[in-house]
């Protein structure tokens, strides 16, 4: 028997305005994004960013549906709308902003397991990481360098 140790790393800015200027800017359309949200049932809005190589920024925010699981999350949203519009573009970074109708959520709210499994598979395809940052509505900014460290020991393609 043979014990593996996978270690991963994040980074915390202290709030918005320790950001560099463009995950800055990539967060304030992610709030933006946000506020278009639809989430009726969980009253739990959810807002995310992606900066394209070519410039482009596309946002998503989560949609909710009657039929629960039909709804999707803002991550995914934006990803797959980066995808289906601009297929030939890298992703270089994305920015998601997260909280509840009902209480103030002060701490970093990092993406769903689904979500990074579907940044994830963007990451491989383009052989280039995509910079995270994640917050709540106030407070502490995370940033991940590449979904690999919120997703170590993925499933991908090499396994198919
Ligand atoms: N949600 C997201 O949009 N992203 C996540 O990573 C986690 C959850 C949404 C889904 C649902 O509309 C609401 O937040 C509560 O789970």
């Amino acid at each position: 028997m043979k014990e593996i140790k996978i270690e991963t790393k994040l980074r915390l800015f202290e709030g918005l305005g320790e950001l560099p200027i463009d995950a800055f800017n990539l967060m304030q359309s992610a709030i933006n994004a946000r506020t278009k949200a639809y989430a009726p049932y969980s009253n739990f809005s959810v807002g995310a960013a992606i900066l394209l190589d070519n410039g482009a920024v596309v946002t998503g925010s989560n949609q909710e549906n009657a039929s629960y699981p039909s709804g999707l999350c803002a991550e995914r949203t934006a990803i797959y709308a980066a995808g289906a519009q601009y297929p030939d573009a890298k992703m270089l970074k994305m920015a998601i902003c997260a909280g509840s109708k009902t209480n103030i959520t002060q701490t970093p709210i990092p993406p769903c397991g689904a979500c990074r499994q579907a940044i994830s598979e963007y990451e491989i395809k383009q052989s280039t990481p995509i910079e995270i940052y994640f917050m709540g509505e106030t407070g502490q900014v995370a940033q991940s360098l590449s979904i690999k460290n919120l997703l170590p020991f993925m499933f991908d393609k090499s396994v198919l």
